[in-house]
């Protein structure tokens, strides 16, 4: 099994600290590691698993690759995306790569930006997983749905399966508000955790039947890749012809053959600072305070100020991040549109 680790995601939501130039996957954002040598340690301990091979932004490859070096971790290949095309096409050069050994492994796909708090019930779940995806099934990772997240997959489970799985009966990507409602409270779905196990070429299969665009145009582009010591630069005028689209509108919502694995591993795609809050342990006042913190008669707060003193009184679930360019204050229920903040430097700048 070889583990794809997709790390070209932006993390907009947590800004200031996540930035362009270093996007949360490469930081220590829900432990001491970063989220990328988390997500390659994840998988320590099980059977047959092989080096990864990493997809990431050609801006980046430093930073993977000296992350790996940092937890004595090699990939088998860093494929460097000269711009973004979404998970799609990410996937399909992993696969690309993979089979040109001759052999056709299992891909265990990990966003780099989650955590998982239980890795014995995740390793579970994977093991669970490999089995279905060796007899041919697109695999998915379910999470029991807390909330209407409308930035979330949700699977409907159908047929019952072997190894405690089901067969997915409808995958849809992010529904409206009024339809994810109704997917909660129906309880026949699950949350896609966005991680997925198949073999390279059912991926490949797949992708050609339903978005032959996007697999024409990763063959290109990887049929004109340059190696450069670790890294394989895929070719860059192939590469910005193809579609920008996630695997989860261009297979998950039309292959015939997804299953679902449940996956209950304290799982978060620490999407935005209040995710970062509930995951963590905080103090008895509920903070959570990173660095120099000083905190008089205030509850539910996330504040980050690892530059200087940051003191907080009477205030009540406040995010607060300090870096040296950067201060953001927000009310924590309204985090989501950090993002809004971004695109509006972005406009600006
Ligand atoms: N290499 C590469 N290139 N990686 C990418 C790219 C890209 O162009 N775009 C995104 N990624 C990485 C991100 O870093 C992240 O780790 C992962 O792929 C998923 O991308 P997101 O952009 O975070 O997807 P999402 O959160 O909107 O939705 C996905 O995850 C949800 C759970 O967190 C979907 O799979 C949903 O169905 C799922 O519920
Ligand atoms: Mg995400």
């Amino acid at each position: 099994m070889i583990p794809v680790i997709l790390c070209g995601g932006t993390g907009s939501r947590l800004w200031p600290l996540s930035r362009e130039a270093y996007p949360k996957q490469f930081l220590p954002l829900a432990g001491s590691e970063t989220m990328l040598q988390a997500t390659a340690l994840r998988l320590d301990g099980l059977e047959g698993v092989q080096a990864p091979i990493l997809v990431c932004n050609e801006a980046h490859r430093f930073a993977a690759a000296e992350q790996l070096q940092e937890i004595g971790r090699a990939a088998q290949s860093i494929l460097l995306e000269p711009c973004a095309r979404n998970t799609a096409p990410a996937i399909a050069l992993a696969a690309l790569a993979a089979l040109e050994s001759g052999e056709d492994p299992l891909l265990v796909v990990l966003p780099a930006d989650h955590a998982v708090a239980d890795v014995a019930a995740f390793l579970a779940a994977v093991s669970a997983a490999a089995e279905l995806a060796a007899q041919g099934n697109l695999v998915t990772f379910g999470i029991v749905p807390t909330r209407a997240e409308t930035g979330y997959g949700y699977i409907r489970r159908g047929e019952k399966m072997d190894e405690g799985a089901w067969k997915v009966a409808e995958f849809v990507e992010k529904p409206d508000a009024a339809t994810a409602e109704s997917y909660l409270a129906g309880g026949d779905h699950s949350w896609n955790s966005g991680m997925f196990l198949f073999r390279a070429s059912r991926y490949i299969e797949e992708l050609g039947q339903h978005r032959p665009d996007i697999l024409d145009a990763c063959r290109a582009a990887h049929a004109g890749a340059a190696r450069d010591l670790d890294f394989t630069r895929v070719n860059a005028e192939a590469f910005a012809a193809c579609a920008d689209e996630s695997v989860d509108y261009a297979v998950m919502e039309k292959t015939e053959s997804a299953a679902v694995v449940p996956m209950d591993a304290g799982w978060s795609d620490v999407g935005s600072w209040s995710a970062l809050w509930e995951l963590a342990d905080r103090d008895a006042d509920d903070n959570l305070l990173h660095g120099d913190v000083l905190a008089e008669d205030s509850a539910g707060c996330l504040v980050r100020g690892d530059n200087r003193l940051v003191g907080l009184l009477g205030v009540r679930d406040l995010v607060v991040v300090d870096t040296d360019d950067a201060v953001l204050i927000a009310d924590k229920a309204r985090v989501q549109g950090v993002k809004k903040l971004v695109q509006r430097l972005k406009r600006s700048g």
